[in-house]
C-alpha cells in the first residue's frame, strides 16, 4: 500500500516548526547546460532540471533552511536560551544556526574547527553579522572549548544546548526533505515529467529524504549521492538506513532505505573536504556561463562535476529525467577566490 501525500503532510504538520524559509522553491530547466553538453557531443537525457533550494531566502539560502526549521523549534520547546555548535570553518550548517538563533532570539556560540588563521569570510563572516560569538580552535580542542562555554553559561544562570549532542539533529534533515518530496511530486506533475526521475545531490540527509519519500510513495525516483569528502560508503548507507528507519517510525511510514536505494559516487570528492579539484572548478564555470547559476566549490560544484563527468562517460540512462538538487552553500565560494584567478 502506498502512503498518501495527505498522510505525510499531516505528520509534518504535527511537528513543532519555526519558519526560516521561503517555500516552495522553484523547479527550473537546465536547457542551456544540456545544449552545451550536446555541443560537446555528449548524449544527454531529454530533460534536465534543477531544484533551486539555494533560494530558501534567509542568510543566503540553502537546504539547511529546511532542516533547521524543525531543529530551532525543538530547541525552543526544550526551553534553552543558548546554542553551542561545533563545526568546520566551511560549515553551512553553522551559518543556518546563526540565522535561526538570531531570528528566535537565542544566543549562539560557534566553535569553529581548524583553519584558524584563514580569513573571516563566507559562512563565518555571516555568523558574525548575525550575532554569533566565534571561537576558533584546532579540532582536537573543539569539545573542550564547547564544554567550557557550557559551564560558563550554566554558571551565569543560562540554559545552554550543545547541538551535536542532540540525536534529533541526525534526522531533521531527512524530515525536511520529506516536504521537498511533496513539493517535487507536485512540480514534476505540473511540468508533465513522465517516466523515471534521477535526483542528483550529495551524500547527506537531503537526498536520502527524497529517496525515502519516493520509496514510500511508490514513485520511480532514483537517487545519486556524490561524496564531498573522504568517507566510507558502507558507513553512509548504514547511517542513512538507521536515520530513515527512525523517521519511518515517527511518521508511520512503511519502509526506510536500504543499501540498494542510493547510488554513491566516490570519484568526484576532490582531495579533501573543502578542497575542490579542477573538474569542480570547470563545472562551476560551465554552469555559471550556461545558466547564470552559481555553484560552490565545497558541495554543489562537486555534485555537478559528478553529473557532467557521468554524462560524458555515458553512464547515465538517457531515458531518465535528471533533477539536480541545488542545496545552496554559496557564501563559501568567496573563500576559494584564488581558484578562479587566472
Ligand atoms: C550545501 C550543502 N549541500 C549538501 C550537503 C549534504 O548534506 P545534507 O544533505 O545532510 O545537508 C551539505 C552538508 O553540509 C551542504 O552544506
Amino acid at each position: 500500500m502506498t502512503i498518501t501525500r495527505a498522510h505525510i503532510r499531516q505528520k509534518l504538520g504535527e511537528l513543532p516548526r519555526f519558519r526560516l524559509s521561503h517555500l516552495n522553491t522553484p523547479l527550473e530547466p537546465l536547457d542551456r547546460l544540456r545544449q552545451t553538453l550536446i555541443d560537446e557531443g555528449v548524449s544527454v537525457p531529454n530533460r534536465m532540471l534543477v531544484k533551486r533550494d539555494d533560494t530558501t531566502g534567509l542568510a543566503f539560502g540553502g537546504n539547511k533552511g529546511r532542516h533547521f526549521e524543525f531543529e530551532i523549534a525543538n530547541i525552543l520547546e526544550g526551553g534553552y536560551d543558548t546554542v553551542i555548535n561545533i563545526n568546520h570553518y566551511h560549515s553551512n550548517q553553522a551559518r543556518f544556526i546563526a540565522a535561526g538563533c538570531a531570528k528566535a532570539g537565542l544566543k549562539y556560540h560557534i566553535v569553529s574547527l581548524d583553519m584558524v588563521t584563514a580569513p573571516l569570510t563566507g559562512n563565518l563572516l555571516l555568523c558574525k553579522l548575525m550575532g554569533a560569538e566565534i571561537h576558533r580552535t584546532p579540532a582536537e580542542y573543539g569539545r573542550e572549548v564547547a564544554e567550557k562555554i557550557f559551564a560558563q553559561v550554566t554558571a551565569q544562570g543560562g540554559k545552554p544546548y550543545i547541538l551535536p549532542d542532540d540525536p534529533f539533529v541526525e534526522i531533521m534533515g531527512t524530515i525536511g526533505f520529506l516536504e521537498t518530496g511533496l513539493e517535487l511530486e507536485q512540480q514534476l506533475e505540473t511540468a508533465e515529467v513522465e517516466g523515471a526521475v534521477r535526483f542528483w545531490g550529495l551524500t547527506g540527509r537531503s537526498i536520502a529524504g527524497l529517496r525515502f519519500y519516493a520509496k514510500n510513495r511508490g514513485l520511480d525516483w532514483r537517487a545519486t549521492a556524490v561524496q564531498y569528502s573522504p568517507g566510507n560508503v558502507e558507513d553512509f548507507l548504514e547511517v542513512t538506513a538507521s536515520r530513515t528507519g527512525q523517521v519511518a517510525e515517527m511518521f508511520d511510514l512503511e519502509i526506510g532505505l536500504d543499501e540498494t536505494d542510493l547510488t554513491v559516487l566516490e570519484d568526484y570528492r576532490g582531495p579533501a573536504y573543502g578542497v575542490p579539484d579542477d573538474r569542480t572548478i570547470e563545472a562551476i564555470l560551465m554552469v555559471g556561463k550556461a545558466e547564470g547559476l552559481i555553484l560552490d566549490p565545497n558541495y554543489t560544484g562537486k555534485s555537478m562535476s559528478g553529473l557532467i563527468g557521468e554524462l560524458r562517460a555515458g553512464r547515465i540512462d538517457p531515458d531518465e529525467t535528471i533533477c539536480f538538487i541545488h542545496s545552496g552553500g554559496l557564501p563559501q565560494l568567496f573563500a576559494h577566490v584564488d581558484r578562479f584567478v587566472d
